[in-house]
Order: C-alpha cells, then structure tokens, then sequence
C-alpha cells in the first residue's frame, strides 16, 4: 500500500520537498505518495489531524508552523527541543514523533558534500534565529575551534549562547557586528534572514580567514549580498543551502523509511549556478 506523507506550510507553492522525496523513493524503491499540504493559519493542528485521520505517516514542517508542530508533538527529539522547532513528524497510533534534521542537514552538507571538516575550525554564525538555534549543537559537536554567534540584537546571540553553553563544555561567544573587529574565521556561516530582503549583515571582508567556506543557508538566491562579500573578500568557497536542503530530507526520509537515499543527484539537479 502507498504511504502518505507531505510537507505543511503557508504558502506552500514554493516548497521543493515533494520533488526530493519523490527522487528519493524512486531511488530507494519505496512506495510513497508525498504531497504539500496547505494549512490556513490558525488551523494547524486540525489541518494535520485530518492528514493523519486519513492514513497520513509523515510529515515536514516548514514556515510558519514549526513552532505548532513543537506544540503538536507528543515525543520531542532532542534536536527538536534545542532548536525550539519541528520541521518532520512521524505519526504511530496516538503518537506524534517530532525531529528537527536542520541542523544535522546543515552539518552533512559542510562535512561530506563539501568536503569541510569543522574539527578544530573556527565557526561564526551570523543571525540569532530558529535559523541558528537549530544549527548550534550539529557545529558543535563537530569540535570546532570556536564558535561564535554574531547578530544585530546582540542579546538574542547571547541567549542562545546561554542555551549552548548548557549542552556542551566549548565556549561559545556572543557578539555585535561592531565587536568583531578584526577576528577572522574558518567557515562563516549566514543564518540570518537578511539574503531574502537582498540585504547584507554588516559584516566586514576581514571576518573571512584565508581558504575560508562562506556558506549561506538561504537557496535559490544566486550570489546574495552575503555571498558577493566573501567573493570581494578572496573566498573561493562559496555555498548556499541547497545541499543543506536536501541533507535534512535525507534524514526525514531515513528516519521514515529505514533507508537513507543518496542526495547526489537531487543537489545537482536543484543547484543554481552561481553567476
Ligand atoms: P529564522 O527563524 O529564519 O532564523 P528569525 O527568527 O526571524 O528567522 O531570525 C532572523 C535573524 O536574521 C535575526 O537574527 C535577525 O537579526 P535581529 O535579531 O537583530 O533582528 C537577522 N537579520 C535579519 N535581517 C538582517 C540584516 N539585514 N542584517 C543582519 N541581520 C539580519
């Protein structure tokens, strides 16, 4: 029998979700039907308790409810609880299993599919959001160098590096943009939301260290102004989130299927050259 799935958002046009899981049960041989799903705002949980009522198995979660799907879970994955968010269910009986696989997504992508170990790296990460919250523990249990969080409103970088602090024993550094001076860095990483506004962080050419990763979490955009920066500043290694896109529906889909898919084909498939 073909299994349900399907991605939850509103909008929900725009979602890339059923075209990789769609790739990846081709891939694997598994025999599951994956849809998007529009919810009104307000009406999450009715909108997901109808998906399960149906016979539903699974879902991803993508903005503006993963605060909801936080509130829906009944069994919270510790990545789901560091990051304050859910972007995958799996539903079993009365049970709601909930993960978020952003962060590990994110990790993978650096690791295996740029080739960019973290070990004894030097990390910056720019924006103090779900964005940077859901990433923190995958960095830093790759035993980087340093960690530090550089946002606009330097007492949200502070508070979430608080909630780091208790989950690990690396210290991790909450910063203003002023405060960087001039410390430089290994992989700089831009979770903020500024790439979707075209706007850039004020951040300067000094934060990028010499054969440094410039990596931006947003995808689809081409050079944004975060990018362009780290071109005018030498960086050679240039990214942007669609392997972290498609890293974190590998994960879902191995945790709902037994099975991880290769995410190869799906990358080159969704890359945007930059230009
Ligand atoms: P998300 O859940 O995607 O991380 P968010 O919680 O709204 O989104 O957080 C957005 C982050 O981007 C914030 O850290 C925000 O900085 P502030 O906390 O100071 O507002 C950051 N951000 C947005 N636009 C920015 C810009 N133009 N320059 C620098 N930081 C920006």
């Amino acid at each position: 029998m073909t299994d349900r799935y399907a991605v939850i958002g509103n909008p929900i046009e725009q979602s890339k979700s059923p075209l990789i899981h769609t790739a990846f049960a081709q891939f694997t041989g598994q025999d599951i039907l994956y849809t998007k799903l529009l919810s009104p705002l307000g009406d999450f949980a009715q909108t997901v308790d109808a998906f399960r009522a149906a016979g539903g198995r699974g879902m991803n979660v993508t903005a503006p409810f993963k605060l909801d799907a936080f509130a829906y879970a009944t069994d919270l994955a510790p990545s789901a609880q560091m990051a304050g968010a859910v972007n995958a269910m799996k539903f079993e009986g009365d049970k709601v299993y909930a993960e978020n696989f952003d962060g590990v997504g994110l990790v993978r992508d650096v690791v295996h599919n740029l080739g960019c170990s973290l070990k004894g790296r030097r990390i910056l990460i720019l924006g103090a959001g779900g964005a940077t919250r859901g990433a923190l523990l995958p960095l830093l249990e790759q035993a980087p160098a340093s960690l530090v969080i550089v946002n606009r409103t330097v007492a949200k970088a502070q508070a979430l590096s608080a909630l780091a602090q208790q989950h690990g024993s690396l210290p991790v550094q909450a910063m203003g943009y002023s405060d960087l001076q001039d410390l430089a860095f290994d992989v700089v990483i831009n979770a903020t939301s500024a790439s979707f506004a075209s706007e850039l962080p004020p951040l300067t050419r000094v934060a990028f260290a010499p054969g440094c990763l410039a990596y931006e979490m947003a995808y689809g955009k081409g050079l944004t102004p975060f990018l362009k920066l780290a071109q005018q500043a030498g960086v050679t290694h240039l990214a942007d989130g669609v392997g972290m896109l498609a890293e974190q529906a590998a994960e879902a889909f191995a945790w709902w299927r037994g099975v991880r898919p290769d995410t190869a084909k799906v990358i080159e498939q969704l890359t945007i050259p930059f230009i």
